[in-house]
């Protein structure tokens, strides 16, 4: 069935509120704009994105290292980074009827694109979020939520390098909160005011920045296509030009990826060169250079950073399974995710109610627990109304206990995309699943 990208975006946000994605953050007092909340399927989701960056980013190599730092961090901090003076967009209101505000890059000419009134003057608005430490609200107790971790690895440099082995090139990685007060938060969940950051920054000899810089954009579109599953024809490159780069980048590339809103940053790869180690050295007083073993030389490292929130990813690999379909004769909404970010890989089906159908199927979901994310599914009605839900949430596999598996001891498995079954001894399922499913190693 062919849909526009624009259907497949409101039948997306129907589907994960329907189903247990999304659901608005305080809906009940009205929502609060920019800030949602995953329910089951979708926090087991993001959970599944968040374990395979990590597993991929620090768990399968050997250079790079994890690190956990505050969410609020002193004023000094934002201060030296540029933060409290760069991380601004430009604001424009309306003084008519409406009085929405604008980012200014986002409007053309002088009126309000909702209500036709004028504009103010543009005028810069820091995006992020402040507030104090202790009962005085002064300027000494000022302090921010993080608009991003990268600073954390920054300020925790020399911990890091005094305390383990790593030795240049190297990386420290962090997942975290990050906050941003975003002046337009929209497209679901594309831009939000609360979020999940995935950040990892990778130190390097000065001058190798180049290679290093080629070596991460090939590898985070590997990642993207190979583990996650995402159409590749979906996915390219944008080199950011000069003049729009962030105030601490020589060079930056987007992974975009083709959302019905057009293409948008999936990931950026920013090489901040020794600027944030720079600028950390000489407010702070503190030597943050780096003695390298192989050369004796002492320097600041630069750095190649590719960052990216859980909630892109989440929202794109929602739109990128969203299918629609005809089984039976029937119109089928399937979710074609790929099995290693599956909220449910498994689900367990017993045919009826029947109490001896009902103790095999526990049995095997014991069974499977520990090896899958399995969900036992007893909801009464038809299977094939069970298999349509199984397909709406991406379970890629159902095994259903039927009346002869009590004298074969087989169960069904039935494939998601091409709802195919295939009949397998329960002694056999685990190897058979593990086999169709190839989950990360
Ligand atoms: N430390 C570098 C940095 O923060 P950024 O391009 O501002 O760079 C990195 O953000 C990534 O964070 C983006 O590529 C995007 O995946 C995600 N991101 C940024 N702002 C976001 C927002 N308001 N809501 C959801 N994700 C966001």
């Amino acid at each position: 069935m062919t849909l526009t990208r624009d259907q497949v975006m409101d039948k997306v946000v129907a589907l994960t509120k329907r189903r247990g994605f999304i659901y608005p953050s305080s809906e009940i007092y009205g929502g609060l704009s920019g800030f949602y909340d995953y329910g089951p399927y979708g926090m087991t989701l993001k959970r599944a994105i968040r374990d395979l960056w990590w597993r991929h980013m620090v768990e399968l190599r050997d250079d790079v290292v994890g690190l956990e730092s505050t969410l609020m961090m002193p004023s000094a901090v934002w201060e030296a980074s540029g933060h409290l003076t760069n991380f601004v967009d430009p604001l424009r209101q309306c003084l008519g009827e409406c009085k929405k505000r604008w980012r200014a890059d986002q409007v053309t000419g002088e009126k309000c694109p909702e209500c036709g009134g004028p504009l103010d003057d543009a005028r810069m608005f820091n995006l992020m979020f402040k507030t104090y430490v202790g009962p005085l609200e002064d300027r000494a107790s000022e302090v921010y939520l993080r608009p991003e971790t990268a600073q954390g690895m920054f300020v925790d440099f020399k911990n890091v390098i005094n305390s383990t082995r790593v030795r240049v090139p190297f990386g420290i990685a962090q997942q975290g909160k990050a906050f941003r007060n975003e002046i337009t938060p929209g497209n679901f969940v594309f831009r939000v005011r609360e979020f999940e950051l995935m950040e990892m920054e990778y130190f390097v000899r000065p001058q190798q920045d180049d290679e290093w810089f080629a070596y991460w954009r090939n590898e985070r579109v590997r990642w993207y296509t190979e583990v996650l599953g995402i159409q590749p024809s979906r996915l390219r490159f944008y080199d950011h030009p000069t003049e729009s780069l962030s105030h601490y980048s020589k060079q930056t590339t987007d992974i975009e990826y083709e959302f019905p809103f057009g293409w948008g940053e999936l990931e950026g790869i920013a090489d901040r060169t020794d600027y944030d180690l720079a600028v950390h050295q000489e407010r702070s007083k503190q030597d943050l250079t780096y003695l390298d073993p192989e050369t004796n030389e002492r320097y600041l490292p630069w750095v190649i950073e590719p960052a990216v929130s859980v909630e892109r990813i989440f929202i794109t690999l929602l739109l990128d399974a969203y299918d629609e379909d005809v089984v039976n004769n029937e119109p089928r909404v399937v979710m074609r995710l790929h099995p290693n970010v599956a909220p449910v890989q498994v689900a367990v089906v017993p045919l009826s109610k029947k109490e001896e159908l009902i103790r095999v199927a526990k049995e095997i979901v014991q069974m499977l627990r520990g090896q899958f994310r399995v969900e036992y599914d007893q909801t009464g009605g038809h299977i094939g109304r069970r298999y349509r839900r199984q397909d709406e949430i991406g379970t890629p596999f159902c095994i259903t206990v039927d009346f002869d598996t009590l004298n074969d001891r087989a169960v069904t498995i039935r494939h998601r995309d091409s709802t195919e079954q295939e009949r397998v001894p329960v002694d056999a399922l685990g190897a058979r699943l593990a086999e169709v499913l190839k989950g990360p190693p």
